[in-house]
């Protein structure tokens, strides 16, 4: 098989606001593979929480969202006007909503619920069941994907997140103080990073990118590097 036509598995992890989604995306739409942004499913089902009573003063009643889930389903489309990809929660688009900063202050409990876990790493296997996929999340590494053929960790310092996740709040028209997003950032990377199930690590086999100093572009281009490697290995 020729290296053009050879489709591997991409898995990418990191921290809050490290621009996984952007290269993830970048780089599913340069190689025509696949895009899954795992953090949106993540924050439909804290949207689902929300909107049935389940998250108050900061506490999430798991019991009662784990007899709940059966009911949730989760699908992807492509929006024909922008060719964004959309998230359906039961039929609805709800991409714009799964954005909002309330659901940024509670998404991270949702994550810690193992039964949550276990059905969405279901539906992710099957989405990559054939390859050709870009993942990115925090435990696609190390437990969606561990045979993945290609597994990055991305990185960027605290003050750089900060300022882009600042930035595309600003930009959205949700203004929220410098020092609050720093906060939530760091509550969520403890939060992520310390859990009992699937915490988030970096795979043994994984290549740091720190791209606090690179232009989306920049990254890009250094990932698909990898990525050529990757398949030339595949290949040899
Ligand atoms: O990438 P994000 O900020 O949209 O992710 C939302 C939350 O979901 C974040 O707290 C980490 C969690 N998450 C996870 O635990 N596992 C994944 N594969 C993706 C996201």
């Amino acid at each position: 098989m020729s290296e053009e036509k050879k489709k591997i598995t991409i898995a990418i992890d990191g921290y809050s606001s490290c621009g996984k989604s952007t290269l993830a995306k970048a780089l599913a739409h340069t190689l025509q593979y696949v895009f899954v942004d795992s953090g949106a499913m993540y924050r439909c089902i804290c949207l689902f929480a929300l909107r049935n009573g389940f998250v108050s003063n900061g506490m999430v009643d798991k019991q009662a969202l784990i007899e709940r889930l059966p009911e949730i389903t989760l699908s992807f489309h492509k929006n024909p006007e922008t060719g964004d990809q959309a998230i359906l929660l039961n039929n609805e688009d709800v991409s714009m909503l799964i954005r909002s900063f309330e659901i940024s202050q509670s998404v991270s409990q949702i994550a810690t619920i193992k039964e949550v876990r276990q059905k969405l790493v279901h539906q992710q296997q099957l989405l990559g069941q054939k390859g050709g996929i870009v993942m990115d999340g925090r435990d696609i590494g190390t437990v969606v994907f561990p045979h993945a053929e290609l597994k990055l960790f991305l990185t960027a310092s605290i003050e750089v997140r900060t300022q882009r996740r600042f930035d595309e709040m600003f930009n959205k028209g949700q203004e929220v103080a410098f020092e609050t997003v720093k906060q939530n950032l760091l509550e969520r990377d403890r939060i992520d990073s310390t859990r009992e199930e699937s915490p988030l690590r970096q795979a043994e086999d994984a290549i740091v990118i720190d791209n606090s100093n690179l232009t989306p572009d920049g990254q890009l281009k250094q990932a698909l590097e990898l990525v050529k490697e990757a398949i030339h290995q595949q290949l040899a």
